[in-house]
């Protein structure tokens, strides 16, 4: 488990930070297509102007395996010590819930900065990144979201979780025996946890009375994000109105599900960045990815 560490600190030369999610790159290497060229994103940002890109989950399914590809596919365009990653539900597929001291391990290898349950920090704002996961509350039933979710999403298939503790294995990483997959009861424990670190980390003071904080998580924080709701909303998102009241938040940005839709939740502008799926379709309701991820300027409007 992971424990506070001290934050990353990003230098300040443009003050530009993109944030972007799910860019599967094994999916669009399987057909020999690349995310940022697939959606214009090589040409729409600046690259070498960005002092950081936050990636907020699903770089791309099974990392031991797929990791490396896509880290050195990030490198043609940013430096690698100012990519910053945490881990989406997919970058635990075909490996274990517990493995983000290997994952860590894994993206320090490539030169990358890992920001699982950590603050960056850049200038005067603050980021506190982490995959989140979900209550299953959001339509107040979480043992019938739990099933819906359990019948319905890969996660519960694709992750394991280990039945005893100790240092993982190398066949353990991959997912592999003395293991069994993981349950929607899992995932609401972890999210309490995330929940309450990411809580604990908003009501500290920031450092200088204007500072800026952003949350950075996989999953969505609130339903006017979300687009059309169904049963399986709750494994996408939670309601986390009562943080959005109880913190000052000067944006939150997120993925997971793909629709790049904007809501503004109190004083919060609330962004989805996902890059998504090869050939995924995109409603006329969404919006342009290279506005919706880019962290506007101190003082500009955002
Ligand atoms: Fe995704």
């Amino acid at each position: 488990m992971i424990m506070s560490r001290t934050p990353i600190e990003i230098p300040w030369k443009t003050g530009k930070v993109a944030v972007l999610a799910d860019l599967h790159h094994d999916s669009y290497n399987k057909i020999r297509r690349e995310p940022f060229e697939s959606h214009g994103l090589d040409r729409s940002l600046q690259w070498a102007e960005l002092d950081a890109l936050i990636i907020a989950g699903d770089l791309a399914n099974a990392p031991f395996t797929n990791w490396s590809a896509a880290f050195a596919y990030l490198r043609r365009f940013i430096d690698p010590s100012r990519t910053i990653i945490f881990p989406g539900n997919h970058d635990y597929y075909a490996a274990c819930l517990c493995a983000d001291d290997e994952l860590e391990k894994l993206a320090k290898a490539a030169g990358v900065q890992f920001a699982q349950q950590r603050e960056v920090r850049h200038g005067d704002d603050r980021y506190f990144c982490t995959t989140l996961w979900t209550d299953f509350a959001m339509l107040n039933d979480p043992e019938a979201a739990m099933n819906v979710a359990r019948q319905h999403m890969n996660d519960y298939s694709q992750i394991f979780k280990r039945l005893e503790a100790g240092p993982l294995s190398p066949s353990e990483l991959l997912g592999r025996p003395q293991q069994v997959a993981i349950t929607p009861e899992d995932i609401l424990a972890l999210h309490n946890t995330q929940r309450s670190w990411l809580e604990d980390r908003l009501a500290e003071p920031h450092w200088v009375p204007n500072g800026r904080s952003f949350v950075v998580t996989h999953h969505g924080p609130h339903p006017d994000a979300a687009g059309q709701i169904d049963d399986l909303t709750p494994a996408f998102h939670s309601d986390l109105t009562p943080l959005f009241d109880q913190h000052w938040i000067d944006g939150w940005y997120f993925g997971h599900s793909h629709r790049r839709l904007a809501a503004q939740v109190g004083s919060t502008p609330v962004r989805n960045v996902s890059v998504g799926f090869p050939l995924e379709k995109h409603g006329p309701e969404e919006l342009p990815l290279e506005e919706l991820c880019l962290v506007p300027l101190p003082g500009a409007s955002g």
